[in-house]
């Protein structure tokens, strides 16, 4: 074991930072830089069977807004509070070339000790299932299964935002039983009910879990008197951190602390990481800022991450979830007396 390296479930992770899936991971030159960055593992751009997931791709709409909730130009150099708002869609690939980009992607991986990991969003099951085992056969490592997406109320039947624990259970356990490799299951954050969609998740044979997905967010603008791209947006960014960690400690607690939680919605930097990973995520995947401000992301946040880690004597493994273990009760905390008379503003 290094410093750096982590496990996830069967699978030993270099370190435990994770390119997430998006637009920016279609094209095999995206995950190769992506892999160049030095990450663990990287989430290939997800697909499924349905012909209107790579039509909402091609209508897709993005926008950065600052934290007046303005629209800011599209750029690298952006503020650090920029966020994206956006209706994506699923590659505009034929499975039979993403499957096969996928493939060598993971080949290439292989040889730099890292992964690239297939993702499918679930449309229709039965599909699922027999995409599930071309991912195997074809020899990928991982599987990555998307049932959180922000958007299936948005445009039925195209996507899954799986909300009830008994349908996690049948969804996973039927491509469970269809697959022996890895399966990560990623899960949405639009519930209350995220430790039992985990645990459901778990409990069908996903070997691990990622929490939470972005959610679902409709902003005015205030000059046009229109919604921002005309509709409800999908939403996340770094004000989602604490949502994201507040999941990762709730679920470790509920199902323990041996299964592995991988976080995703909120991460900017190396630290981030570490906040994720303090709150109970194994790994930690970055997406949108990596589309926005490209790999750099990556490598930075991989050199901040193991810059921490040394300062603090620690291990990468050892550092998963020992802030969620310290996480007291509310009637534990001491009494504080007028405490919040320092508080008001006079
Ligand atoms: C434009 C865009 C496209 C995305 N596409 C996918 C996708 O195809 N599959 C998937 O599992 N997640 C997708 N996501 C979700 C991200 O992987 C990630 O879970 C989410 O953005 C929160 O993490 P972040 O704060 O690091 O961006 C997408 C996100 C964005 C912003």
């Amino acid at each position: 074991m290094t410093r750096l390296n982590v496990t996830v479930g069967r699978t030993s992770l270099k370190n435990p930072i994770i390119a997430g899936s998006a637009e920016h991971l279609i094209e095999a030159s995206g995950v190769q830089r992506a892999l160049h960055a030095g990450v663990g593992a990287v989430v290939v751009k997800s697909i499924n069977e349905s012909d209107r997931g790579k039509d909402q791709l091609q209508r897709a709409e993005y926008m950065l807004l600052d934290e007046e909730w303005r629209e800011i130009p599209w750029m690298p150099n952006a503020p650090a509070t920029a966020f994206i708002a956006c209706r994506s869609g699923l590659s505009p690939q034929s499975f039979e070339v993403w499957l096969d980009q996928a493939i060598k992607l993971d080949r290439e991986a292989e040889a730099a000790d890292a992964y690239a990991i297939a993702s499918l969003i679930v449309a229709d099951l039965a599909q699922t299932i027999a995409m599930a085992k071309q991912v195997e056969q074809a020899g990928l490592r991982v599987l990555e299964l998307n049932i959180g997406t922000p958007y299936a109320s948005q445009a039925k039947g195209v996507v899954a935002t799986e909300l009830d624990p008994e349908r996690v259970l049948s969804i996973v356990s039927a491509v469970r039983q269809a697959v022996k490799i890895p399966l990560w299951v990623k899960i949405t954050g639009q519930s209350e009910r995220v430790p039992e969609l985990a645990a459901a998740a778990f409990r069908a044979g996903g070997e691990a879990v990622v929490m939470a997905g972005r959610l679902l967010g409709f902003i005015p603008d205030v000059e046009t008197l229109q919604p921002f791209l005309n509709t409800t947006l999908g939403v996340g960014g770094h004000w989602n951190l604490p949502l994201t960690c507040h999941w990762l400690a709730v679920s470790r607690q509920h199902l323990g602390a041996d299964k592995p939680l991988i976080a995703t919605n909120g991460a900017r930097s190396g630290l981030d990481v570490a906040r994720m990973m303090l709150a109970g995520g194994s790994a930690v995947e970055m997406s949108s800022q990596v589309m926005l401000r490209g790999t750099t992301v990556l490598s930075s946040a991989l050199e901040e991450f193991d810059a921490y880690l040394q300062r603090k004597g620690m291990t990468a493994a050892g550092l998963v979830g020992m802030a969620a273990d310290q996480r007291k009760t509310f009637p534990e905390m001491p009494l504080r007396t007028d405490n919040w008379k320092k508080y008001v503003a006079l």
